[in-house]
């Protein structure tokens, strides 16, 4: 089992030496848990693949605690990204833009460009701060599976790692991975939706587009079949639930928004209506759902759509697909 520790001046930096020397550790940031490494250095990426079992050909993203770290990584850096970074950062937004050479490759999966996010979880920031240097981090889960907003859910994912030093900072706040905008090219790019919205975006420089259709962007953790969980999940529409419902031989586990549609013996989660909080628990439910080692979870479809809800709906069509 991996090593959770509370996250406090002491393991922090404990971590930031791990990371130092070459080494993978778990640490929370306000999205989702990120399995860190330094952004420079070869083979400590290397490691981050092998643990989380992901195609080498997919970039991870190097967190900074600012601006002018994000210039250690980065080229290219123009108003638009000035901009975005003092209205969002520290926060849920990622960018893509043209790579320094001192990025390790092995990180960006042989890329022209990097990924580049400021967290605002104050884990996050003393690490970042601690080591005084970038750091890559993917979401801490096996590849294709539901992301950790909670470090028993890393614990989880990676039962088989004892080395693995976890640091324990509490539930996830947004609970979905940033939002990737790609800057690289001449128009802006949605490339994953996430809190900071389409509608934030454009408030701030215009022109966003967001075709984010499932595998057609040239970002490879966008694919279609992505944040699964075990059991097969299915998308309902609310006036189709109890029909669904009825129709289902053996108990299932539902996602619900009424718990008083969902009879035993299937089991309702109850799923709150506001978008925030939707989102902050979404995938600690999934896992809930998940651990009921039913064959099919349902998920009652959110009916509302703009905002953040976008992300959300996001999510569900790859937890589904
Ligand atoms: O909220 C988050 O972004 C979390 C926390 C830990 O920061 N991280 C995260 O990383 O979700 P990951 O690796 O699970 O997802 C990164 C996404 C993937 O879809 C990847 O393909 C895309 O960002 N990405 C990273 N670098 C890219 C690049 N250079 N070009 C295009 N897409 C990129
Ligand atoms: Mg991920």
């Amino acid at each position: 089992m991996p090593k959770v520790v509370k996250a406090d001046s002491q393991s922090i930096k404990k971590a930031a030496s791990i990371l130092r020397d070459g080494g993978v550790v778990a640490f929370p940031t306000e999205t989702v848990y990120g399995l860190g490494c330094d952004t420079f250095n070869e083979r400590a990426a290397l490691e981050v693949y092998r643990i989380k079992r992901r195609p080498s050909s997919n970039p991870l993203i190097a967190h900074v605690l600012d601006i002018a770290m994000a210039k250690r990584v980065v080229i290219g850096w123009d108003v638009r990204c000035q901009k975005l970074a003092e209205e969002f950062w520290p926060g849920p937004l990622t960018i893509v833009l043209p790579r320094r050479a001192e990025v390790s490759p092995s990180s960006i999966g042989g890329r022209s460009t990097v990924a580049v996010r400021s967290p605002s979880h104050p884990v996050a920031r003393q690490l970042l701060e601690s080591l005084g240097s970038p750091i890559s981090a993917p979401s801490a889960n096996r590849s294709g599976r539901i992301s950790p907003t909670r470090a028993e859910h890393v614990v989880e994912e990676f039962a088989e790692e004892p080395e693995l030093l976890v640091l324990e900072g509490g539930a996830s706040e947004v609970g979905l991975e940033s939002t990737v905008l790609d800057l690289s090219r001449a128009r802006p790019l949605i490339l994953r939706p996430g809190a900071v919205t389409v509608e934030m975006l454009n408030s701030v420089i215009g022109n966003v587009s967001e075709p984010f259709v499932p595998g057609q962007t040239n970002s490879p953790g966008t694919s279609a079949k992505h944040y699964a969980p075990r059991a097969r999940a299915e998308l309902v529409e609310p006036a189709n639930l109890e029909r669904r419902l009825q129709s289902c031989p053996d108990p299932v586990a539902v996602l619900a928004f009424r718990a008083e549609i969902v009879p035993a013996p299937h089991v309702a989660i109850v799923m709150p209506t506001d978008p925030r909080e939707y989102a902050a628990k979404l995938y600690d439910s999934l896992r809930q759902a998940d651990s009921l080692e039913r064959q099919l979870i349902l998920i009652e479809k959110p009916s509302e759509r703009a905002g953040l809800w976008a992300a959300v709906h996001d999510r569900l069509r790859r937890a589904t697909a």
